[in-house]
Order: structure tokens, then C-alpha cells, then sequence
């Protein structure tokens, strides 16, 4: 970490003697303070419920500025990767820093898409689920339980194990999320095609089934694609900074990733497309697009606990510029499809109108967020609502996998520790 010229210094109104802390300079983005002996020097702890103003982790994977709306992975704006890039190529980023050259693409392709099939025993650990179980139900078990068949990888202070589990995490995914749906709604698994890319692979084993060749749509392969790439990683948030918790007690690396999807389920987080949708339908049973100056007034009042899904987040205060890449994808997969008329796709542009214009939005800088959009392109897919998450948690992995193993790469890497202002009783007796 670069120290930057200035310190801070910390006074008290009370007499106590003041502390000077370090600063430390990012390459970009905000400089962080130091606090790490502020306790051992004051006797006192920082107070910060849902980190809004503490880096956790030095990390050089990703970087937002949600002020201006840029996504960097690994310093590359979101937009040139989405157009140039595919998500293998992406993933082979995030892992190792730099882009592949031409040799080295070839070889991580063939790595991952010889990898896809798992053990044939994980097929009779899915039939112990009910088959209306909630496909995210199913995959924090069936990731969890990737330890109990892969027993050669699991020493995460060995390097070589690390690289082993991230790339088996990332070529089973697909096969897992799609042996989720196809269980749901009792057809055939599909054992993976290693010859086909990695979206129409994953294409192939959720729609295609043994009774006739499945042929993949390019327009819905690039879509997939697009999706994989835009939910790939996203800094220190709630289901990263998990993996990166839960991977700081020295546990295997699926057991961290299982951590993650459970905490991705939550609506207030990769949850949110699969709540965005359900919206949508709501206000469409309601009346539609006449129904969304109604629906507004329920979410500007706070007494109605409505909130308007798919809008807002934690970092940005702009447009959440995979928001406008999803909206591209969701013109073409509509177009490709012949649903240009979609009622939901005229809803939520509807919406977004409004939102864009109405000052409750607009003071809070509450923008499309890139749910708002990728819940109508997976529908238009094919995918069920209920799937939605899964297939955020699919491409999400790579990112969890590579935070963790930065962390884990990191000499100043602690087990996670937070602390607490006690509030409660003091010592008292029965
Ligand atoms: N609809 C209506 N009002 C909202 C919304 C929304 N979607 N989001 C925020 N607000 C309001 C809050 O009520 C609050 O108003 P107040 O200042 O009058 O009290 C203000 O905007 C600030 O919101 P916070 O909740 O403080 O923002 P925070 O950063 O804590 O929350 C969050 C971010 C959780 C994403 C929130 O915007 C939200 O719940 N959005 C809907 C769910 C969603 O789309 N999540 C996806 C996140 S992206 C992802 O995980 C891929």
C-alpha cells in the first residue's frame, strides 16, 4: 500500500490526547485512513453498521466510481469488455490481471470447457430436494457439497489447490444451475457439450433435452454471455464481502462460495432481479402501464414499505452503466424473438421515465440498476423467475473465487473480526 504525504489526526473534545493515523493512497478512488491501532492507541472502536465509510480490504480486481457511473474490472471499462470481450475472456481477467493473448485464451478455454461434468454421484444428492425447492436452496447445497467430492482441492494455503477449485468452480457452475432447473421440472440432466462455448453450452443443457438436437440461438448465446459478464464481479459487496468473511477462517473454497450464493439470495441483493420481475407482473395484473402513476405514489410513501426494484444501490448515484448495456441485450433478445410489443419491457420503460423525472428519484439519485433490465431479457430467454438468482450466482463465482484468493494471496490478511458497541445489560446477578 503507497502511504500518501498527509496523516490524519484524530482529536477528542474530552481531554484525551489526539492520535495521528495514517492515510494510504488507491491508484484511484477515495484514499483510505488507517485505523488498525486506533484501538490499542484510544480504547475505543470506529462505529460504521453496513461499512459506508470502511474499506475492508485493499483489492486492485475492480473498481466503481458510482458518481460518474464507471465499472473497471481490473481497468477496463465494462462497456469495452461487453463489446470485445467474451466471458471467458473476462473471467481469465479478473483471475490473472491482464487479458489473455492468443495462447493463452485458447488454453483457458480449453481448461474450463473440459471441466464441465461433475461427479455423477451429485445427481443422487439433488433427488434428496423436494421438486418445488427454490433452485437457490438447492445450489448453497449443492456448492457446498463440491467439498465433499473434490478432496484434492481444498488446502487453500496451497496456491496450485486454489487455481484447481477456482477453475472447477467456474466450469461446473453452468452444469449445477442447470441440473437445479432441469430436476424442478422433472426432465432429463444434460450432460454438457464441451465442444460448444461456455453461454451455449449452459443453453444447451438447460432448454435442450434427449429426444432431438438442441441447435444454439448466436443473438440468445451473446446475451447469456453479456449477462455472465456484467454480473462478474463487483467489488466489496454484501455476497463477496462474505466469501472473503467466511474464506478468512481458513475454510475450502466452496464452502466460501456456498456462503456467497446464500447471501446473493436476498432480495435487497442478487434476489433483486427475480423481485424486479415479480413487480413488473404485479403492476401488470393490475392494469399495466395505466396502473404506474399509482404504483409511484405506494413507492414515494414510505408508510407502504413498496419499494420500486431494479432502482438504487449502495454505490451508485448515477446511471449503473450495465443497466444501459442489459437494455441494449434486451432490445436485440426482444427483437431476435419477435417481442418487440412485450407489455413488461413497455412497463419497465414506462417506469424508468417516470423515476428519471420525478424529484423523489432524482434527490436521491436513485438510478436503473442492472436488475432493472436483465429480468426481462432471462424471461424473454426462457429462464423461470426462480432461476434468475442462480444464474447471477454462476457468473458471480469467478469474482468471488478471485477476491478470495487475493485475499488469501495477501500477507496482511487477517481472519475477519468486526466488533460491536454493547448496548445490552451490564453484569448483573440471577
Ligand atoms: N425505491 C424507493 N425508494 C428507494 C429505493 C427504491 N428502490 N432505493 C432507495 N430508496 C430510498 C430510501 O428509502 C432512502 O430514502 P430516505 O433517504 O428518504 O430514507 C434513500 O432512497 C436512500 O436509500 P438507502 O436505503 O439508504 O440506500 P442504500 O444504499 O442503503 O440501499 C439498495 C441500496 C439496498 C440497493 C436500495 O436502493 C434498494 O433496496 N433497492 C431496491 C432493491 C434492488 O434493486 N437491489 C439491487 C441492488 S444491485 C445488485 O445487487 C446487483
Amino acid at each position: 500500500m503507497k502511504l500518501a504525504d498527509n496523516k490524519a489526526t484524530l482529536s477528542f473534545s474530552n481531554g484525551k490526547p489526539s492520535v495521528e493515523l495514517p492515510v494510504y493512497q488507491g491508484s484511484i478512488g477515495p484514499d483510505v485512513i488507517d485505523i488498525r491501532k486506533l484501538y490499542g492507541q484510544t480504547d475505543m472502536f470506529t462505529y460504521d453498521p453496513g461499512f459506508l465509510s470502511t474499506a475492508s480490504c485493499q483489492s486492485a480486481i475492480t473498481y466503481i466510481d458510482g458518481d460518474k457511473g464507471e465499472l473497471l474490472y481490473r481497468g477496463y471499462p465494462i462497456e469495452q469488455l461487453a463489446q470485445k470481450c467474451d466471458y471467458l475472456d473476462t473471467c481469465y481477467l479478473l483471475l490473472n490481471g491482464d487479458l489473455p493473448n492468443e495462447g493463452q485464451r485458447t488454453d483457458f478455454h480449453k481448461l474450463v470447457l473440459k471441466h464441465t461434468m461433475v461427479n455423477e454421484q451429485m445427481q443422487f444428492f439433488l433427488r434428496g430436494f423436494r421438486r418445488d425447492a427454490h433452485p437457490m436452496a438447492v445450489l448453497t447445497g449443492l456448492i457446498g457439497a463440491l467439498s465433499a467430492f473434490y478432496h484434492d482441492s481444498t488446502d487453500i494455503n496451497n496456491p496450485e489447490h486454489r487455481h484447481i477449485s477456482a477453475i472447477r468452480l467456474i466450469s461446473k457452475l453452468p452444469t449445477l444451475v442447470a441440473m437445479a432447473y432441469k430436476y424442478g421440472v422433472g426432465q432429463p440432466y444434460m450432460y454438457p457439450r464441451n465442444d460448444l462455448s461456455y453461454a451455449g453450452n449452459f443453453l444447451r443443457m438447460m432448454f435442450g433435452t434427449p429426444c432431438e438436437d438442441y441447435k444454439v440461438n448466436p443473438v440468445l448465446e451473446r446475451a447469456m454471455d453479456r449477462i455472465f459478464i456484467l454480473h462478474a464481479d463487483h467489488e466489496q459487496n454484501a455476497s463477496t464481502s462474505t466469501v472473503r468473511l467466511c474464506g478468512s477462517s481458513g475454510t475450502n473454497p466452496f464452502a466460501a462460495i456456498a456462503a456467497g450464493v446464500a447471501c446473493l439470495w436476498g432480495p435487497a441483493h442478487g434476489g433483486a432481479n427475480e423481485a424486479c420481475l415479480n413487480m413488473l407482473e404485479d403492476i401488470q395484473r393490475n392494469g399495466g402501464v395505466a396502473k404506474v402513476g399509482e404504483f409511484m405514489e405506494q413507492v414515494k410513501d414510505k408508510n407502504s414499505g413498496v419499494k420500486l426494484m431494479g432502482f438504487g444501490h449502495r454505490v451508485y448515484k448515477n446511471y449503473d452503466p450495465r443497466a444501459k448495456l442489459m437494455q441494449e441485450t434486451c432490445n436485440e433478445v426482444l427483437a431476435e424473438l419477435g417481442l418487440e410489443n412485450d407489455p413488461l419491457f413497455k412497463l419497465a420503460k414506462q417506469l424508468e421515465k417516470i423515476a428519471l423525472e420525478d424529484d423523489y428519484f432524482v434527490s436521491r439519485k436513485l438510478y436503473p440498476n442492472v436488475d432493472f433490465y436483465s429480468g426481462i431479457v432471462q424471461r424473454a430467454i426462457g429462464i423461470p423467475v426462480s432461476l434468475f438468482t442462480g444464474i447471477f450466482a454462476l457468473a458471480r463465482t469467478v469474482g468471488w473465487i478471485a477476491q478470495l484468493n487475493e485475499m488469501l494471496a495477501d500477507p496482511e490478511y487477517k481472519i475477519g473480526r468486526p466488533r460491536q458497541l454493547f448496548t445490552g445489560s451490564p453484569r448483573r446477578d440471577v
